[in-house]
């Protein structure tokens, strides 16, 4: 199925686009937001990071009309690097628009769904090693139990660690869903929701490679360039919205003196609340229903 970009033109209104400017998408996928940047572009160039082979590939044949861009096939956590190598020492604006794209939730083989039988892998980089497979065969307990319970937010989380280690070793999705079947039978939504994110953020490492791209990406932004999240789950969200608060804030110490009447932080959260998708974008794609954009903008 082709991936349907969420918020797209709310993303493209936030990072406010200079023509001339340097942006970096961190999350290139099907390439929808990148198109939309690149044609803001009159003299600007644009980098785009995926770390997955496929949506690179799919990504180029969707921009093959443009030529002001670089695809960078590695993890966005290595922003920093990437454009030191380039010589690329400020950006105008960064987007990441979190998560998977559709193609690489409905490819059965990657392993991301709960509803159907296949291998146990939910690695976006196909050439990293580590695998969902090798996290519920070999971790202990109480670091299977903590990943469900901090990355799913799992209530039960002790408990389907507890059958997965008695039931190794585990092959497949359904061996994983059906211990989820049998521990969270009164759930509503589906048993093994929250431990297919558990892992999916296990395996990927995803709140890590957010924390330290956000990092980056303050010192890396021009004067007045902006940096644009789109999440897709609280735990995502939570981070970007703290980071954003606490990188914005005024040193507690200035802000007591009385001659200082401007903010003397590095940078200002330019939504107060959540951006969400509209009736029509809900309507018209479901995926979009949990996503939430936050813009921050450096002084
Ligand atoms: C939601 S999709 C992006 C969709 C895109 N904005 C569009 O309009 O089509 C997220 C993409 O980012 C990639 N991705 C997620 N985390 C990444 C990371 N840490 N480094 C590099 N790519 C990442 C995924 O492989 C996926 O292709």
């Amino acid at each position: 199925m082709k991936h349907i970009t969420v918020l797209k033109e709310e993303a493209i209104q936030y990072l406010a686009i200079k023509p001339q400017g340097i942006y970096v998408d961190g999350t290139l996928g099907g390439a929808g937001h990148s198109k939309r940047i690149l044609e803001e572009l009159k003299g600007g160039f644009l980098y785009a990071f995926d770390q997955d082979q496929f949506a690179i590939d799919y990504a180029k044949e969707v921009l093959k009309d443009f030529d002001h861009y670089e695809i960078i096939k590695s993890n966005f956590r290595y922003l920093k690097d990437e454009l030191e190598k380039r010589h690329v020492k400020g950006i105008d604006g960064l987007l990441l628009d979190l998560g998977l794209s559709s193609f690489q939730i409905d490819d059965v083989s990657r392993g991301f769904t709960y509803l159907k039988e296949t291998s146990l892998d939910m690695r976006m980089d196909q050439h990293q090693r580590l695998t969902a497979e090798e996290i519920v065969n070999t971790y202990e307990l109480d670091e299977l139990a903590r990943i469900f319970y901090v990355y799913g937010e799992e209530k039960n989380a002790y408990k389907i660690a507890r059958r997965i280690i008695d039931a190794r070793p585990l092959r497949t999705t359904m061996d994983v869903v059906n211990i989820c079947d049998q521990v969270n039978y009164k759930e509503k939504g589906h048993s093994a929701k929250r431990v297919f994110q558990a892992l999916r953020i296990a395996v990927n490492d995803e709140l890590t490679v957010l924390e330290e791209v956000l990092k980056d990406a303050v010192d890396l932004l021009n004067p007045d360039g902006r940096l644009v999240v789109i999440t897709f789950h609280s735990l995502e969200d939570r981070i970007v919205k703290h980071f954003f608060r606490d990188e914005s804030e005024e040193d507690p110490v200035l802000k007591r003196l009385p001659v200082l009447t401007q903010n003397t932080s590095k940078t200002e959260v330019i939504t107060r609340k959540p951006i969400y998708p509209s009736e029509k974008e809900l309507l018209e794609n479901s995926r979009s229903k949990s996503a939430k954009l936050r813009a921050l903008r450096r002084r």
